[in-house]
């Protein structure tokens, strides 16, 4: 990233669709997310952790059936949610995070996506796809720890999108601004919800101050 002029938070933060996280939970276990002591089974435990608790705020919109049923005691009113979940995590950082919403909407379609970024020239190429043909999603969650260039989120909702998915989000972890203004100017008909927004990229492309290789933290290959 030597040379190019990146935006800051101020920036950034008035986009539309943007959602940043201000539980308090949260804070707590990103701050155990970022520590470089904090060991891979724990590294992934939290990246679950946290997983599951943007499922719970990037769901908080989405389309109710009714479905009556009945308690023990009488007749009842009751939702169910309108058609099918999808969750694409983008390989392999964004597994951790597709498990998090797993235990929140155990039914969710998981449809795998590997994208690796070249460490030079930071762009991302597609190396597994296993994206169903047949659609009948009411909406699809891009999943991955860290937007740091945007390259890997806006080819992963390019991809989704040509699959004729009527609404995608993305989730992630952690932002830069500069991916994030690239993914919010590319697509901008799309939902971002993150768990934090740091503050610029270093010279080789990886977030400060950020917590690392998300992928090798979670898979202890270092
Ligand atoms: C990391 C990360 C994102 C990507 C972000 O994956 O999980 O997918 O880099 O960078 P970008 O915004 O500049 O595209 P990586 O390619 O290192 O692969 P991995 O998940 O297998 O570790
Ligand atoms: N990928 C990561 O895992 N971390 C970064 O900071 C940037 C890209």
């Amino acid at each position: 990233m030597q040379g190019v002029a990146q935006p800051t938070r101020d920036d950034v933060l008035h986009l539309p669709r943007l959602h940043i996280s201000s539980h308090p939970v949260m804070a707590h276990k990103m701050t155990a997310l970022r520590d470089k002591n904090t060991r891979p089974p724990e590294f992934y435990r939290l990246v679950k952790e946290i997983g599951a608790l943007l499922a719970y705020e990037a769901t908080a919109s989405l389309a109710l059936d009714s479905h009556s049923i009945e308690t023990p005691l009488a007749p009842a009113q009751g939702y169910r949610l309108a058609g099918g979940i999808g969750v694409t995590p983008i390989l392999r950082a964004g597994l951790g995070l597709a498990e998090g919403f797993r235990e929140v909407i155990p039914d969710v379609q998981i449809w795998h996506l590997g994208l690796r970024r070249d460490e030079y020239t930071l762009q991302a190429m597609e190396y597994y796809n296993q994206l169903p043909h047949r659609v009948d999603l009411q909406v699809c969650y891009a999943v991955d720890p860290m937007l740091a260039t945007g390259g890997s989120a806006i080819d992963a909702i390019t991809i989704l999108k040509k699959r004729g998915i009527a609404r995608l989000s993305y989730v992630g972890i952690i932002a830069a601004p500069y991916g994030l203004l690239r993914l919010a100017q590319t697509h901008p008909d799309i939902d971002i919800f993150l768990a934090g927004l740091d503050d610029s990229l270093n010279d080789v492309g990886y977030i400060v101050p950020g917590l690392g290789d998300a992928g090798d933290r979670q898979f202890g290959t270092f």
